[in-house]
């Protein structure tokens, strides 16, 4: 029988994106298609959703959903099934989901993100019984409510999973909001919504979420310790079984080299030396030398402090000396940014970067780099390294997380076996990456090895399939009371 999900999450591409969690909220319903689950994802009425919607019918009218009416539409929009959640007063707010145009946190973020955790719990109450859920997934600390509002209505509910993607972000707010946010006194309890004498949505979710998931098995380890937990390590320890990690995959649809229309040349494994003109035309772009034997490390980031990019700017000397190409596209913390400019001033011809994000450009950086850099200090899955082995870039990541999951390294035993897939480096400093800059350059001579790595990287399945069909059981699961 059709499993119905409601997904429940606060950016999907291709209509909203910051980073890899609209990735998959995007490329996830589509491949548990075959899996026999149908996904309904309820998003905020964004003004980038509310143009995008096909024939929006409205299922449900609120009379003051936190402060003013709102609507609760069901409509289709780039092939994704959606419930929009039209509050204007709450998101009808051009740019970014969560910030102003001074880049400060919307000072409503609580209430915001609350009333989309609301709708959800009460579509799993049966607001709309035709469209109610057999499981509700939901995704990252602004869904972290769904649980807490089923928990302490005392209606019949929907199991519930939720899916953390990054420990960093937690949403943690004043107690005094409990009121606010229609959560009884009782709520304000240790095994509830309280977190360290605040109020923590991320941490309402991981607490009273039937199942917990993050996105990588060796990230599901790692959040369990007191250096990966961020403070939830010892909750996270408490649920036991019930946390349990998934890897992410990339749709290969939109990521698939052979037909991206986004790059300069077409590919596939067997035709890889086209990959040449691609380089070429990275390096033009870029205003880097063109040079077919020049080594090029290509970034395609959000600049902040977890990916580890002030390693690779600290040791770009290093890159460039043993005859290294950078060709960076990144937004985000401007000392990082101002680095990289100042870099491009230095090494000219050498070090590249646009500043910006850029989706044509992140494409071509995978199709025309040899290596892919992801030199993060933690990384719960990491998108850009999966499509670095379908695009035949190899990728040089710091040994954590979800990138520790999906790199073989290219050691001496893997070279032997015939089965590398990029290179990893530990622990995650300046001196590692520079050892691992140097075997890079190394491998890059022997180019019948590379070209061996480069197929294996490329013959890596990183599609949804294997993912999906987890999360199917998971989901099964929980809706046959298997697992609670
Ligand atoms: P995170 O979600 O932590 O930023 P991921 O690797 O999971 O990291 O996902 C990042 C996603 O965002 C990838 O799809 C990547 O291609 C994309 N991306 C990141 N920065 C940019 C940018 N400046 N321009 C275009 N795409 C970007
Ligand atoms: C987060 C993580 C990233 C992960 C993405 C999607 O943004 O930082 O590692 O790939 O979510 O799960």
């Amino acid at each position: 029988m059709t499993l119905k999900i409601l997904a429940v999450v606060s950016e999907i591409y291709p209509l909203v994106k910051t980073g890899g969690l609209a990735d998959v909220a995007g490329a996830l319903p589509g491949a548990l298609v075959a899996e026999d689950v149908a996904v309904t994802t309820l998003v905020p009425g964004y003004p980038a959703v509310m143009a995008a919607l096909k024939k929006p019918e409205v299922v449900h009218s609120f009379a003051g959903l936190f402060g003013h009416d709102a609507r609760l539409l069901k409509a289709q929009a780039k092939g994704l099934d959606l419930l929009v959640l039209d509050a204007p007063h709450l998101y009808n707010r051009p740019g970014n989901p969560y910030v102003d145009a001074n880049g400060k946190d919307w000072i409503d973020n609580p209430l915001r993100f609350a009333a989309l955790s609301r709708v959800a719990a009460e579509l799993g109450q049966g607001l709309v019984p035709k469209l109610t859920p057999d499981v509700i997934h939901a995704h990252d600390w602004q869904t972290g409510l769904v649980a807490a509002y089923l928990r302490y209505s005392d209606r019949q509910a929907v199991p519930t999973v939720m899916t953390v993607h990054n420990m960093a972000f937690q949403g943690q707010y004043g107690r005094d909001l409990l009121p606010a946010l229609g959560l009884p006194a009782r709520a304000y309890a240790i095994d509830g919504v309280e977190y360290y004498g605040t109020i923590g949505f991320l941490k309402a979710g991981l607490q009273l979420s039937d199942r917990v998931t993050t996105v990588s098995p060796t990230y599901a380890a790692e959040i369990r310790t007191p250096e990966g937990g961020m403070g939830m390590d010892g909750l996270l320890r408490s649920r036991g079984a019930a946390v349990s990690g998934i890897l992410n995959g990339i749709d290969t649809g939109v990521w698939n080299p052979a037909t991206d229309p986004m790059i300069a040349a077409p590919y596939d494994v067997a035709h890889v030396s086209a990959r040449a003109a691609n380089k070429k035309a990275l390096q033009q772009k870029l205003g880097l030398d063109v040079d077919p034997n020049a080594l090029v490390f290509g970034v395609v980031s959000r600049l902040s402090w977890q990916k580890g990019l002030d390693l690779l700017l600290e040791r770009l000397p290093s890159l460039v000396a043993g005859g290294g190409q950078l060709a960076l596209l990144g937004s985000g913390e401007p000392g990082l940014a101002n680095g990289f400019a100042g870099a491009t001033v230095v090494h000219g011809g050498k070090v590249g970067m646009v500043n910006g994000y850029d989706e044509a450009l992140a494409h071509l950086i995978q199709a025309g780099s040899d290596v892919i850099l992801v030199p993060s200090r933690f990384e719960p899955c990491g998108l850009t390294q999966l499509c670095a082995l379908r695009y035949g870039a190899l990728p040089l990541v710091a040994r954590v997380g979800g990138l520790a999951d999906t790199v073989i390294d290219a050691n001496e035993v893997a070279l032997a076996a015939g089965v590398g897939t990029g290179l990893q480096f530990s622990p995650v400093s300046g001196d590692a990456l520079e050892g691992a800059l140097l075997r890079t350059f190394d491998l890059w001579r022997d180019r019948p090895s590379w070209k061996k790595l480069q197929k294996n990287a490329m013959k890596t399945d990183v599609s949804w399939t294997r993912p999906a069909a987890a999360y199917a059981r998971l989901y099964r699961d929980l809706a046959s009371g298997r697992a609670g």
